[in-house]
């Protein structure tokens, strides 16, 4: 008999938690549960139209064929003039999305045993991808008493001389959480003393700010020699199936991307490339129109989840997610007398009882925690949380 082995590498990974979710909610909604899941970070909202056009064209003009591996002139321009700082073409790789992007960062730098310091919680993916290349993810904590934001004593205890890299998300996934300018200019200050630590801002959700957003670049212009922005058109534009991603950075990183890039799945799609450049110079009114729903959306939700007995949510400043405490409900018991011994407890329980997928905050190193994405409709997300508050009122509080 044949026997499949995976790699080493592979096997130290798994498949991500939040996919499991939506799988599984997906088979028991096909098998005909009433079944709502809050658990994806993809707007509902349609690609805005010009944007579609652009692509319509560029298939009509016949821009089908291979593109350079680094991306088109054309979207590595439009990239540089969109962004809030100065570069150049030379400083930007487009790939297959913002995910693409951090693939290509860890695989082109990381030597096996190499460090990759994460403040978490973090998005579920980043320390799969540094595994995969061979890094150590070092995960900070950094828990709601600290608006889940690394402090820079934190940064400083952290590095070691195996660290290759600091990786920061702002506004963040899972929890909305976002640093100021002076925040990041304090962990800048800590990097000027430890030259061989690289940064990696993933600024995926700059669109989605509830509050004045910051760039890592702007804020710490004096580090740009070791610093790469991610960056992508998935959410800001509702173009999460277009897979457009890009990273602006030092010349000699971006071309060493461009050679994990060019062996893996060389240039992005000719067309979807097209698409973004017409949401990067095209008209922008979808961004403010859909950032004021989202935030009616989080005044929404927040209110409904904290009037909820044992359920703690703070008010996330960016991003489409709130990440609330299920602390208040742990040691409570279910009508058949199971204790709720943790936040993948209480997931598991809303799913079965009130048939509400949300994802358990160990999914991104943050326990007794839960993840809910507003973005669904307004009729959903009221549905979601009365779902929540009737499984918590089946629940025996422990004090
Ligand atoms: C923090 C963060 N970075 C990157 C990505 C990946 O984005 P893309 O769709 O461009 O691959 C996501 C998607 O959920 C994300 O939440």
């Amino acid at each position: 008999m044949v026997k499949f082995r995976k790699s080493d590498r592979i096997e130290a990974i798994s498949l991500s938690e939040i996919v499991q979710i939506s799988e599984s909610s997906s088979k028991m909604k096909a098998q005909g549960h009433d079944i709502l899941a809050l658990s994806t970070g993809e707007p509902d909202f349609q690609t805005p139209t010009h944007i579609c056009d652009a692509a319509v064209e560029a298939m009509q003009l016949g821009q089908t064929r291979y593109t350079p591996t680094a991306g088109t002139p054309a979207l590595r321009k439009a990239i540089t003039d969109d962004a809030t700082f100065e570069a150049t073409p030379e400083n930007v790789i487009v790939s297959t999305g913002a995910k693409q992007v951090l693939a290509n960062i860890f695989l082109a730098t990381l030597n096996d045993g190499d460090e990759v310091i994460m403040p978490t919680p973090y998005w579920t993916s980043y320390s799969d991808i540094v595994t995969v290349a061979g890094g150590v993810p070092v995960l900070a904590c950094c828990g709601p008493d600290q608006g889940f934001k690394m402090t820079p004593e934190q940064l400083d205890a952290a590095i070691t001389p195996k660290t290759r890299w600091l990786l920061i998300n702002s506004p963040s996934n899972p929890t909305g959480a976002m640093y100021t300018h002076d925040e990041l200019q304090a962990l800048a200050g800590v990097l000027v003393n430890h030259p061989h630590v690289w940064i990696a801002s993933d600024e995926i959700y700059q669109h989605l700010s509830y509050v004045p957003f910051t760039s890592f670049r702007q804020a710490a212009p004096e580090l740009a020699e070791r610093t790469i922005i991610v960056n992508g058109v998935s959410k800001a534009h509702s173009m999460t199936g277009w897979r457009i991603g890009w990273g602006i950075g030092p010349v000699d990183l971006i071309k060493a991307m461009i050679t994990v890039q060019g062996q893996i799945t060389s240039g992005a799609c000719s067309i979807a490339q097209a698409a973004a450049v017409a949401a990067l110079s095209g008209p922008k009114d979808h961004i403010a129109e859909r950032l004021a729903i989202f935030l009616s959306r989080r005044e929404m939700i927040v209110q409904a989840l904290n009037a909820i007995p044992g359920i703690s949510c703070p008010v996330p400043d960016g991003a489409f997610y709130v990440f609330p405490s299920c602390a208040g409900l742990i040691g409570s018991r279910t009508p058949v007398g199971v204790v709720i011994e943790n936040d993948a407890d209480f997931c598991a329980f809303v799913l079965a009882i009130a048939g509400l997928a949300i994802v358990p905050g160990r999914a991104f190193g943050q326990p007794n925690h839960f993840r809910l994405s507003f973005a669904y409709s307004d009729a959903d997300l009221k549905d979601g949380c009365s779902r929540i508050k009737n499984a918590v009122s089946r629940l025996s509080l422990p004090h």
